[in-house]
């Protein structure tokens, strides 16, 4: 699925929660002490920044398929060896990274195996490759009020409750399936504050994601039906809402 929007629209979407997920993420992940790191599906460099913390600046890559999301990296974090590309075919030689890390992405691979096993391919053995997906099929995704909202207004919503790597056990299949060893999972949750309902819902407006992109696809009277049944919901606010992901992580085979 592709991210064509602004860079500050995603950070006050999904960038809110993507921050604080990354640094859980990454302590999950038990990183290698050194050697270089990949951020697969990078966005606007929420995991990267965390990456760079851990890794140092020179040491980072990031790949991102969005036009406008590889500019904003670029600008962001200069430093970094930032690409254009897609998971199912990384353009990065074989072996280069110690640690390959999806975060929010496996779910919106076109082919989440081919994803997996390039992940594989650019980590070194002994190396380690992590993902993680929001809990989606466990109504635990920081979209589901609005996907409630939105279900009682329209049919045949996309609530991503059946896309890959959305449900507990999905991300360690596909992980020993590509050659990981030692694959663990874990739950990861994040909690993030709102100020008051109309904060909360100007962030679905610019059209980012699923959710985003089904409600500006809308009538103005059907929109104004979701916000009704939205703040039915959540209230006038202040409110934090808590989301929950899948994270798995494994371990690349071979000699170091
Ligand atoms: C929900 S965002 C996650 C961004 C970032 N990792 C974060 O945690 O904030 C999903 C990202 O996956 C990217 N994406 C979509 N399809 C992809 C693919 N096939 N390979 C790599 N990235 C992909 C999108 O462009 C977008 O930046």
């Amino acid at each position: 699925m592709s991210f064509d929007v602004a860079a500050e629209a995603y950070d006050g979407f999904m960038g809110r929660f993507s921050a604080p997920l990354a640094v859980s993420f990454a302590d999950f992940a038990r990183l290698p002490a050194e050697g270089r790191a990949l951020d697969v599906g990078c966005g606007t460099g929420a995991l990267t920044a965390v990456l760079a913390r851990r890794f140092g600046e020179t040491e980072i890559a990031a790949v991102d398929p969005s036009e406008s999301f590889v500019a904003a990296m670029t600008q962001r974090f200069p430093w970094a060896d930032v690409r254009h590309g897609h998971a199912e075919a990384l353009p990065f030689d074989d072996h280069l990274f110690a640690a390959t890390l999806a975060e929010l992405v496996v779910h919106f691979m076109t082919d989440a195996t081919a994803g997996m096993r390039e992940m594989l391919r650019v980590t070194r053995p002994g190396g380690v490759v992590a993902a993680c997906v929001w809990d989606f099929a466990g109504r635990r995704a920081p979209q589901r009020t609005f996907f409630e909202g939105l279900a009682a207004v329209i049919d045949d919503i996309d609530d991503e409750t059946d896309r890959v790597g959305a449900s507990e056990g999905e991300l360690v299949t596909l992980l020993w399936d590509a050659g990981c060893t030692d694959v663990e999972e874990a739950e990861l949750t994040v909690a993030v504050e709102y100020g008051d309902f109309d904060e909360w819902w100007a962030s679905y407006g610019h059209g980012v994601a699923p959710a985003g992109r089904q409600l500006t696809a809308l009538s103005a009277e059907d929109r104004d039906r979701v916000q009704e049944q939205c703040a039915r919901l959540l209230g006038t606010g202040p409110f934090t809402i808590a989301a929950t992901a899948w994270a798995a992580r494994g371990v690349v085979p071979g000699q170091i």
